[in-house]
């Protein structure tokens, strides 16, 4: 069962789950209700995918609910990525590869992983000229259509880490950033990116998670990347399980 809790204003929804079925079939209706809404307007649909343990369930659920005609108009882009082969462990794309791209049909065309270059900068130089070859070289940033985005214990999304130099960067699309208090160093999309998104979709459990979700939904504490990544015009929901919540008065 769901309690909604429209907060502030109607572009910002909070939603929150005890049963943890009904929280991934929200997560595929958000993601089917956009989908059809892009094709619509322009005919394709993009949707950029974060990594972590979150999101594998959420992700396998899309690859049995949502029809092939979307799969096949739909583009599938990284929030962001570890500095890892695809074919490693902690990469986010092996992840993605196997909970939705295996088991559905959309065209090598259509995925866009983050190019495993040299360096961590490389790899983001790659994948930004890769984003401006669908959106447009000349557009000031993308706008993708969903994003879907975790939370991490500190604060973090994507891999916008506290105090990370690059939170502050507002005209490349994809940075490379080193976490200290994470493996790998990292490639991520960036704040005007994110914020530029019409969707922007958290998927937020654990009890570990519920001090910075108050911090982020109540405080609006600006410290933490997360309070920050939210689609300006668009529409940022946070789907919560119980324990993530526990600290929210709803
Ligand atoms: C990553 C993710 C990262 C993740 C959070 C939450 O590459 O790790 O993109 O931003 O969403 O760290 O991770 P969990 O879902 O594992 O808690």
């Amino acid at each position: 069962m769901a309690r909604k809790s429209n907060s502030k204003s109607e572009n910002k929804k909070i939603a929150v789950f005890d049963d943890p079925a009904k929280m991934i079939e929200a997560f595929v209706q958000l993601w089917i209700g956009r989908a059809r809404k892009a094709l619509i307007d322009r005919g394709n649909f993009s949707a950029a995918l974060s990594g972590g343990k979150t999101p594998g369930p959420f992700y396998h659920a899309l690859s049995t609910a949502v029809t092939e005609t979307i799969w096949q108009n739909s583009h599938l882009y990284m929030v962001d990525e570890r500095h890892v082969p695809h074919s490693h462990a902690d990469s986010n794309w092996g992840m993605i590869q196997r909970e939705i791209i295996r088991n559905v049909s959309i065209s090598e065309g259509n995925l866009h992983p983050v190019p495993f270059a040299k360096t961590a900068e490389e790899s983001a130089v790659q994948y930004e000229k890769e984003l401006r070859r669908f959106f447009g070289r000349s557009c000031k940033f993308p706008a993708i259509d969903f994003l879907v985005m975790g939370l991490g214990p500190d604060g973090h999304t994507a891999s916008l880490f506290p105090g990370s130099p690059a939170l502050y960067e507002k005209v490349r699309w994809s940075v490379a950033s080193r976490p200290e208090t994470a493996p790998h160093s990292r490639i991520t999309l960036t704040f005007p990116v994110i914020q530029n998104a019409a969707e922007v979709v958290y998927i937020i459990k654990g009890k570990d998670k519920a001090v910075r979700v108050k911090e982020i939904l109540v405080d609006g504490n600006e410290y933490l990347p997360a309070t920050r990544a939210q689609s300006r015009d668009g529409k940022t929901i946070y789907l919560l399980d119980q324990d993530a919540a526990g600290l929210l008065e709803l």
